[in-house]
């Protein structure tokens, strides 16, 4: 399978984050303080809370419901109560294209 446009960059704000399902498979795409683009499984590894709709600082995301941070660049939890990482998917920046192809993981 090939890449997927799952948004336009200028749909991304700084420090935000959307979701988006791919082959039924649920990412989030995140813009960092940074404005560096990365892509994870949007469910937390502790409940099923979308890590969309959690808050972006740094190269991290806070799952709201409980507070543990995910490392956006290795999906590592960065405290508890998560303690298993989400995904992370390459992310291809194609002109104001995003495009993400949810059978390719990035390489950490
Ligand atoms: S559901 Fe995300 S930290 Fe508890």
């Amino acid at each position: 399978m090939s890449a997927t446009r799952v948004c336009a960059l200028s749909e991304l704000e700084q420090d935000s984050a959307i979701r988006v399902e791919v082959n039924g498979v649920a990412i989030a795409v995140v813009r960092d303080s940074n404005d560096e683009v990365h892509a994870i499984g949007d469910v937390c590894t502790h409940g099923d809370i979308s890590l969309a709709e959690g808050f972006v600082d740094g190269d991290t995301i806070e799952c709201w419901a409980h507070g543990s941070a995910f490392s956006l660049r290795s999906g590592k939890p960065l405290n508890l109560p998560a303690y298993e990482p989400v995904p992370v998917y390459a992310v291809t920046i194609e002109g104001d294209d995003v495009l993400i192809d949810p059978a390719v993981l990035k390489e950490l």
